[in-house]
């Protein structure tokens, strides 16, 4: 249900972490860490979404000071509760107009929280507003899934991408208006619960152009976070786009 904290409220922060349990190994948080402390030097970062701060918590870890910008108090109470969580900076609000003080070497939007954006316009304004972030060859990571429509046969606009015994879970895709939805149909208690969540995709062209838009360029695109090469099979991408210096 969609309330002040957005579609991220008490009972969808209760269970992030848990539902999330996959993201939050650390194979899949160590090389993340270790892309952002690169670009972010002897900077700072900013997160666009912390959440309960699967990636913030162990960036400042390794030393990075990072600041980060959410719509849920819900979330962000739960970031909080976390060793080092008081510790991190936040400030609520909506990441494609928020204004945080200072500048930063690098500001991340990653595990697709773009598409959370269901506006080409809102999009549009959250590279710009991250351009403003940016010191002069600072650097913005999106890493966000590429539109399945591949995987769409003519006349079909739903993939799944969970199928279980009590759990299912799939995407809707309208492709005259790039609206995608995500739906999770749960059993408890022997009643199936529907929980929806709606985005806009954009293929990294589009994004691309968004980021020239805002003044930035494309610096690299890896398929994953080891940095192996994009392709046309990729499934998703990680971009890094910058600010040029001077
Ligand atoms: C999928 S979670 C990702 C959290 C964290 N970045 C991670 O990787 O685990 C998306 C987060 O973005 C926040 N969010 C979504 N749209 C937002 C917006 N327009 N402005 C600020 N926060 C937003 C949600 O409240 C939620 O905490």
């Amino acid at each position: 249900m969609l309330d002040e904290d957005g579609y991220f409220g008490k009972e969808i922060a209760a269970g992030y972490d848990d539902s999330a349990a996959d993201m939050f190994r650390p194979e899949a948080v160590g090389p993340v860490v270790d892309v952002l402390a690169g670009l972010a030097g002897d900077g700072r970062a900013l997160e666009l979404g912390i959440g309960t701060g699967r990636i913030a918590l162990p960036l400042a870890r390794r030393g990075v000071p990072v600041h980060g910008i959410d719509l849920s108090r819900a979330m962000v109470d739960r970031l909080r509760a976390k060793e080092g969580g008081a510790d991190i900076g936040v400030t609520i609000g909506d990441f494609a107009t928020t204004r945080v003080e200072g500048e930063f070497s690098v500001a991340y939007l990653v595990f697709n929280t773009i598409m959370n954006l269901t506006s080409q316009d809102a999009q549009v304004e959250c590279f710009r507003n991250v351009a403003r972030h940016l010191g002069p060859g600072g650097c913005f990571v999106v890493e966000v899934m590429v539109p399945e429509l591949r995987k769409l046969p003519p006349g079909q606009n739903a993939v799944p991408f969970h199928i279980g015994e009590t759990k299912w879970a799939f995407d809707t895709y309208d492709l005259a208006t790039q609206a995608m939805s995500s739906h999770y149909v749960t059993v408890v208690d022997g009643r199936a619960e529907h929980w929806s969540i709606p985005f806009r995709y954009a293929w990294p062209a589009e994004l691309d152009l968004m980021a020239r838009l805002a003044g930035l360029r494309l610096r690299d695109r890896w398929e994953d976070w080891a940095r192996t090469p994009f392709t046309g099979d990729s499934p998703r991408h990680v971009s890094v786009w910058e600010k040029p210096a001077g």
